[in-house]
């Protein structure tokens, strides 16, 4: 595709949102119930989050947690204001504003012991998922962990007439006018 965002929506930007999903700690505690063993978290450990929206999780957990934090969001104003946060809190955390396929491609990363990416892999194209797979393929260290969340029916059922409500007034309302993802 042609255009920065890819087909994806970007009429106004995300929410403010944190998600303790996302904490390496939180991953690791879930890995260890489970009877894995799990990435440690300590001063050499790096993370890294794709689609990190306005950055409040990552930036929550950079401040928190020994170790670098990275991350990247193709939208300039969650990367901005995700930088804005690191520069106040000082915490070791770096944020470009690359596209998935563009931050697989960097050669300036190290390897990570987690990848984490909350509220993507439901909401873009196919060939962002391979994008997103291509980057855990070459950056995650031997023994890391990935964690993705996604959308799955009946969970998100209730919400789901919302959606087709919204979607009709966009497409008779307005005559389609917001940039929607295309599929
Ligand atoms: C639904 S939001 C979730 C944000 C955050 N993970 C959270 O849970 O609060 C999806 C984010 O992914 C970013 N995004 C979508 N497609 C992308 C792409 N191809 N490359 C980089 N970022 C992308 C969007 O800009 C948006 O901030």
């Amino acid at each position: 595709m042609n255009s920065w965002n890819e087909g994806y929506f970007t009429d106004s930007t995300y929410t403010f949102g944190y998600y303790r999903e996302l904490s390496p700690n939180f991953i690791r505690w879930c890995l260890t119930l489970k009877g894995f063993v799990a990435p440690e978290v300590d001063e050499n450990s790096r993370h890294c989050e794709l689609g990190i929206g306005q950055g409040v999780s990552a930036n929550i957990h950079a401040a928190a947690n020994p170790g670098k934090f990275f991350g990247t969001d193709f939208n300039p104003a969650h990367a901005a204001n995700a930088q804005e946060l690191a520069k106040a809190s000082g915490a070791d955390a770096k944020f470009f504003e690359d596209s998935f396929e563009e931050f697989a491609n960097r050669d300036d990363l190290p390897q990570f012991d987690t990848i984490s990416f909350h509220g993507i892999w439901s909401w873009v194209s196919d060939e962002n998922r391979r994008h997103m797979l291509d980057f855990v393929r070459k950056h995650l260290k031997s023994g890391g962990a990935v964690y993705c969340s996604y959308n799955c029916l009946p969970g998100w059922a209730p919400v789901a007439p919302m959606r087709e409500l919204l979607k009709l007034y966009d497409g008779y309302h307005t005559g389609g006018g917001c940039n929607r993802r295309t599929r």
